[in-house]
């Protein structure tokens, strides 16, 4: 029988509604999700970029209900086709997890377990979600892993995890996912860790995995990664959503002074050389001592007194899929950057002078 819905069904396949997740510390409470919303529909591949400490893991773990430190807490809604997991018995959640949502994590080791063979694995996971004998599951494990692939696949079935190498063992946990076509698969920095080539391929079979019909929710630093596969950008910074919209809309309009740093301390390939690479100056924010109002402030060379009062995240004009979370007006946000670029400009040149 299926389970009875607990929430009104949602057109997405997944949204998150004002999660909050904060850690009870020795230094007092840390709030390293506050608020954050956000939608995936099905097969839609978001992106979700922002400096490290910007709360990108935790929210997703969040997600996964994978918490399990006993002095966190965690509210908001998390629908999945329209369940609140949050609400879900650790058994229901279990179904859901590895079948429905999968994961792929920077480290690998965090999926696969030491002591059993990487087929045994692949064969189990096949096994726990569908009727199916334990020879059928090798084969299947087999051919998965030729897929992603690993050379050899018929033998290296047998291999251990220590046995593989980093991409490889990267690659046999992107051969679990494949193993359940989820309907979501969550990837935290899935390639951060690899050589650039082993990235590339990893890419590719995301991308595959996609095209069969997954949407996806991909954690990276690497603006580039997103430019590449991403139908939607989501910029985190403090633990709330700064800008989110549609690929081109963020990377070709974007409105979030934070978005303006990230994106201009990108190299562009191809294009005109910059004299240096800008970075985003100041510090980033400490979730311990979240400011009331915009958590960007601190850093930002446009702050003025509206400032103070916490931004809603908000449609500009034209795009309503294009939101950000600033106070600056609308219409003057081109401008704008070209302001907060030169004063950027500016202080790093008065820096090097000084450093001269
Ligand atoms: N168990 C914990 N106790 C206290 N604070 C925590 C705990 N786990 C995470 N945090 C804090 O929550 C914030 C968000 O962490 P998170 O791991 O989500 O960052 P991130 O955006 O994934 O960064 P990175 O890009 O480095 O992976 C960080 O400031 C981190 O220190
Ligand atoms: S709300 Fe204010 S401080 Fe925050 S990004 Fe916009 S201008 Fe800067
Ligand atoms: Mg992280």
């Amino acid at each position: 029988m299926p389970e009875p819905l607990s929430e009104p069904l949602s057109e997405h396949l997944l949204e998150i509604r004002d999660l909050r997740v904060s850690f009870r510390t020795r230094r007092g409470p840390v709030t390293a999700v506050d608020g954050l919303s956000l939608s995936v529909a099905p097969g839609e591949v978001l992106g979700v970029v922002g400096e490290s400490g910007s709360g990108k893991s935790v929210s997703m773990l969040a997600v996964l209900r994978l918490l399990t430190n006993p002095n966190v807490t965690v509210s908001g809604q998390v629908l999945f086709r329209g369940r609140d997991l949050l609400t879900l018995s650790d058994k229901q959640m279990r179904a859901i997890r590895g079948q429905e949502i999968a994961m792929v994590f920077q480290d690998p080791m965090t999926a696969l377990t030491p002591v059993y063979t990487v087929g045994w694995q692949i064969a189990e996971q096949i096994r726990a979600h569908g009727q199916v004998s334990r020879k059928e599951a090798h084969a299947r494990a087999v051919r998965l892993l030729s897929d992603v692939g690993i050379p050899d696949a018929a033998s290296r079935v047998n291999a251990y995890p220590h046995e593989f190498s980093g991409g490889m063992r990267q690659r046999a946990v992107i051969a679990m996912a494949l193993s359940c076509s989820p309907a979501l698969l969550i990837a935290d920095e899935p390639t951060t860790a690899l050589d650039v080539t082993v990235q590339a391929q990893i890419l590719d079979l995301m991308r595959e995995l996609n095209a069969d019909g997954s949407a996806m929710v991909l954690i990276t630093h690497d603006m580039g990664v997103i430019s590449q596969i991403a139908d939607r950008v989501l910029v985190m910074y403090g633990g709330r959503v700064a800008e989110d919209g549609p690929r081109r809309a963020v990377f070709h309009g974007p409105r979030h002074p934070y978005t303006w740093g990230l994106l201009d301390s990108v190299p562009r390939v191809g294009g005109p050389r910059l004299r240096r690479l800008p970075t985003i100056a100041g510090m980033p924010v400490s979730p311990g001592s979240l400011p009331a109002g915009c958590a960007f402030a601190p850093r930002c060379r446009l702050s003025h007194d509206r400032c103070e009062e916490r931004p809603v995240l908000a449609a500009g004009n034209g795009d309503a899929a294009h939101r950000d979370a600033c106070w600056l007006p609308p219409d003057d946000r081109a401008s704008l950057r070209l302001t907060a670029r030169a004063a950027a400009s500016d202080v790093q040149d008065m820096d090097s002078e000084a450093a001269s």
